[in-house]
């Protein structure tokens, strides 16, 4: 069995490391209509073993062409999820040990191993001594992990005990319009409800507007409900946007309101001197998290959340059968503790391999080199008679749209731009996301894939320039 092992795992090894190499031939978009992988599989499972040959031969007929390739140097869609070969091998670690980190005792270099990263990317961050870091899916979980603590915290840890029924004043949370769909999602778990989350309105830069933050909460003081806590943006998903970090820890510690930074995508850039400015007040947030499964060439998943009461995180999630009982629980980190999941995969090893195999100095010049590009581009979209560009460009998010002097009608401009996207991606030469503000649709270009290059983003320019070139848009 492990001979068979040794020798699939060599042809797997050289299809992945010629799948990297050639990543660039192939259509960044899956090109497959719907049904069309399902009705690829049969509907009932096999009664009798396959071997991995075939299995391996159907995965590259039948899998390969409904795969996105979200690791190709043209893929500016959404955000990344950027990896790297560090990232993969240590991966293939994770997995052959398949080891599950719930406890200190289930595995304690995963333990002790995460204590350290996370303290090395507080670090690279910026953080404060005074945060302590554990490792999440994704940043929806770590919002929801906030503001469940948050929740514990002001309520004294009643509603855990007694229901949120018990607590006679509505909580109410707070965040902008250009909030991540995932704060909406995390109220709604924490029982708090669609109708206690305050969108507060942006400026014309889409950041908080403070003065209206503050209004509203006296409002809701004054109706009698308790302000429970602001999730403040710091790089936008649509836009990449910053709220007024220091301003809103004016009003936190005025009324006494837990604050969360959802730094999701752009927390990277916070290794960047030019960037810690954003970070002022940071001594004063209650909960931050960024993803290393974003922009720091780390597989899938990995969220860095940090919290500074690990006391009241704990005691949110802490329950404690009799067969996880250990002798070492009050001396070491059970990270089952500290959100959601019981079991817990070894997502460490992924995140030393990276910070070590590139080193900080090394990490930093690729992010730079990123925005650098995502700049140079930028200059070129607004030099063209028909884009309009979005100003000022945040990290190395683009947002621009196609304009027209005969399209005034901003609905079907709109409807254009949408035509637009859907035949730049299904080209396959480039996959770009789209996004609305102020009623307005954008072209939304991220530049951040472990690979790309300025021939990448002038390829997919030119592809763009062909695009509009070629379709008479002026029919709209
Ligand atoms: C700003 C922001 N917050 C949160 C999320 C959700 O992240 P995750 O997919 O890790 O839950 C995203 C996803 O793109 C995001 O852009």
């Amino acid at each position: 069995m492990t001979e068979d092992f040794r020798k699939n795992a060599h042809i797997f090894v050289d299809w992945m490391a010629d799948y990297l190499e050639n990543i660039n031939d192939l259509p960044v978009k899956s090109q497959v209509n719907v049904g069309q992988i399902l009705n690829q599989i049969e509907t009932s499972p096999p009664q009798t073993p396959t071997s991995i040959e075939v299995i391996f031969a159907d995965f590259k007929h039948i899998i390969m062409p409904g795969i996105t390739h979200w690791q190709h140097p043209k893929f500016f869609a959404y955000f990344p999820s950027n990896s790297s070969t560090p990232s993969l091998l240590a991966e293939m670690l994770t997995a052959t040990l398949g080891a599950q980190c719930m406890s200190w005792q289930t595995s304690p270099a995963a333990a002790e191993l995460e204590e350290r990263v996370m303290q090395w990317l507080a670090k690279m961050v910026g953080l404060p001594a005074t945060f302590k870091g554990v490792i999440q899916g994704g940043a929806s979980i770590a919002t929801l992990c906030a503001l469940l603590t948050a929740r514990e915290k002001y309520t004294d840890f009643n509603s855990n005990q007694k229901g949120l029924s018990q607590n006679n004043n509505p909580l109410i949370v707070y965040c902008s319009t250009q909030t991540h769909s995932s704060a909406l999602k995390a109220v709604r778990i924490a029982g708090i409800g669609d109708a206690n989350l305050r969108f507060i309105q942006t400026d014309e830069n889409y950041q908080l507007d403070v003065n209206k933050l503050q209004l509203q909460i006296q409002v809701d003081i004054e109706a009698g409900l308790q302000p429970l806590c602001i999730i403040a943006v710091l790089g936008s998903t649509s836009s990449g946007a910053v709220d007024p970090l220091w301003e809103i820890t004016k009003l936190t510690r005025k009324y006494g309101i837990w604050l969360h930074v959802d730094a999701a995508y752009a927390g990277t850039a916070l290794f960047l001197a030019e960037y810690k400015h954003l970070l002022k007040g940071i001594e004063y947030v209650d909960s931050f998290v960024f993803n290393p499964h974003k922009w720091m060439f780390t597989n899938f998943d990995c969220s860095a959340f940090f919290v500074k009461d690990i006391n009241a995180l704990t005691k949110t999630f802490s329950v404690l059968p009799e067969y996880l009982r250990t002798k070492e629980d009050d001396k070491v980190n059970n990270y089952r503790d500290w959100g959601i999941d019981l079991g817990r995969r070894f997502r460490a090893l992924k995140l030393w391999f990276v910070i070590r195999y590139y080193g900080v100095e090394q990490l930093k010049t690729m992010i730079r080199h990123h925005i650098e590009l995502a700049n140079n581009l930028a200059l070129k979209i607004k030099d063209h008679k028909h884009f309009e560009i979005l100003e000022p460009i945040s990290f190395n998010i683009i947002c621009f749209r196609y304009i027209n002097a005969n399209i005034t009608d901003l609905k079907l401009l709109n409807q254009c731009n949408k035509q637009l996207l859907e035949n730049i991606n299904k080209s396959g030469e480039l996959y770009l996301t789209h996004t609305e503000l102020s009623n307005k649709i954008y072209l939304r270009l991220v530049i951040a894939q472990t690979h790309v290059e300025a021939h990448h983003v002038d390829a997919a320019w030119i592809a763009i320039q062909k695009e509009v070139a070629s379709k008479n848009y002026n029919n709209y």
